[in-house]
């Protein structure tokens, strides 16, 4: 006989899958690429002070209503909005989401694309330049050459991939493996920073706070970079708490993986601004400060090319287990939404990701000079999605989570129905009511130039 055809919902097979596979997702280039130039660029110490304080008192009730919904409601992003408040217009912020999410994942891809190109560059042995000159040359050649185009189609594809296999198959297996041994090599590039000349100067730069360089476009940035590095706002981390099985802990499940995060963007930070003074290099060369550096890293160290072949690689792969869950977001309401059938949804958010990303990748080429506020296609979606989408869709979620979703559904969600306690409960509807709403937007005022 045939097998019952179910029409149920992917579930991902096992808890710890479930919270590796949401960790991938975190851990990504925005760890390992975007917090070092972004804390660089934003004066260090007072950066950082920023971007801790947001990931801890905003990040984590923020991530807890994302699941909240997410597994609540068992939908995509734009669903999760319309069940819990039927015609309403919440389900905007899910359509925000939805576009936010194929802005991110064109950009995303040219540095994705950057990375595999560094990691066969390395295995050639052509990323061991002769001096930092050519360093550098050879990377804006690169950027701006039809090379790193093919790149990003070639990352495209493994992304579309990955994703036509279905959610848990692929991602889970992946991630699993993947992760911890990415972990490792970091440890083991952060253990060797300390024997650098520039340790001293390096670490004081990242983790000395000095006040008077907090400006409101270090506190916005440092916003839309906590945002970015824990994968929220968008309703990502909604929809893959969608597939999350019933014994997940929701609350255990969002401090893991906000402290995995911070932990790895911190040890990036320790890899990347002691070798930046060792080399005399500037903290604010902007998006091609980590590709500019790390092989100075790599290439001083007994067999360079092969920590570097390894590390570009296991960052290629932390780049795709972050664009697939991207992905996840429009092919989920596709979908569901719309009836498309999986295969469907998923080509057509390849396409509208390989439209951006080409118009991203040719930013560094004949595009350069086709800017809008002064900045070209690459830093455009960067800020409109990182600095005004994701603290936009965050509040957005806080204010609807904490005033317009039951207490008793809340609840039901972070105790599993009763089965154990969650003690914090007040205090979560509290953040969410208040403090978080209240706080993302006094930063946009404030950046605005109004307060
Ligand atoms: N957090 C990922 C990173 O740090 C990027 C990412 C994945 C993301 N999904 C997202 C960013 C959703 C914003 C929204 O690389």
């Amino acid at each position: 006989m045939l097998k019952e055809i179910t029409t149920e919902r992917a579930v991902f097979a096992t808890k710890i899958g479930a919270v590796a596979t949401t960790v991938g997702s975190a851990v990504g280039l925005g760890n390992i690429w975007r917090f070092p130039y972004e804390a660089g660029v934003h004066g260090g110490g007072a950066f950082m002070i920023c971007y801790l304080s947001f990931v801890f008192i905003l990040g984590v009730p923020l991530l807890i209503a994302e699941f909240v919904m997410g597994r609540g409601t068992r939908a995509n992003v734009f669903g999760a909005y319309r069940k819990l408040r039927p015609a309403s217009h919440w389900n905007l912020f899910g359509i925000l989401g939805i576009i936010a999410s194929l802005l991110i994942i064109s950009f995303y891809a040219v540095v994705a694309g950057w990375t595999a190109e560094f990691c066969l560059a390395s295995l050639s042995g052509q990323l061991e330049f002769a001096s930092e000159e050519a360093r550098h040359e050879g990377f804006m050649t690169f950027t701006s050459g039809s090379n790193s185009v093919v790149w990003t189609l070639i990352f495209l594809a493994f992304n579309f991939m990955i994703l036509i296999g279905g959610v848990t198959k692929g991602i889970e297996r992946a991630s699993n493996i993947l992760m911890p041994i990415f972990f490792l090599l970091l440890l083991a590039f952060c253990i060797n920073s300390f024997f650098m000349p520039g340790f001293g100067e390096g670490m004081k730069y990242l983790f000395y706070p000095d006040f008077s360089k907090i400006s409101p476009s270090v506190i916005l940035g440092a916003l839309g970079q906590a945002f970015f590095s824990l994968s929220l706002g968008l309703g990502c981390m909604m929809t893959y708490a969608s597939y999350f099985s019933d014994k997940n802990r929701l609350g255990k499940t969002a401090v893991t993986t906000a402290f995995l995060d911070t932990l790895v963007a911190i040890l990036a930070g320790i890899i990347i601004f002691p070798a930046v003074f060792s080399f005399n290099l500037s903290p604010e060369a902007g998006p091609t400060l980590v590709f500019e550096v790390l092989p100075h890293i790599f290439y001083q160290l007994p067999g360079g090319m092969i920590w570097s072949t390894l590390f570009f690689l296991l960052l290629f792969l932390a780049s795709l287990t972050s664009t697939v869950s991207m992905s996840e977001i429009s092919i989920s309401y596709f979908s569901e939404e719309k009836g498309m059938s999986r295969s469907r949804a998923t080509a057509l958010s390849a396409f509208i990701s390989l439209v951006g990303a080409l118009l991203c990748a040719f930013s560094f080429g004949f595009l350069s000079e086709v800017t809008f506020f002064g900045k070209n296609f690459f830093n455009l979606f960067d800020y409109l999605s990182s600095n005004i989408a994701l603290p936009l869709g965050g509040m957005g979620c806080s204010i609807f989570v904490g005033w317009f979703v039951k207490r008793k559904f809340i609840k039901d969600q972070l105790t599993d129905f009763g089965t154990f306690k969650f003690r914090l409960l007040n205090i979560l509807i509290f953040f969410l009511r208040w403090f978080c709403p209240a706080a993302i937007f006094l930063i946009f005022l404030n950046s605005l130039g109004i307060l």
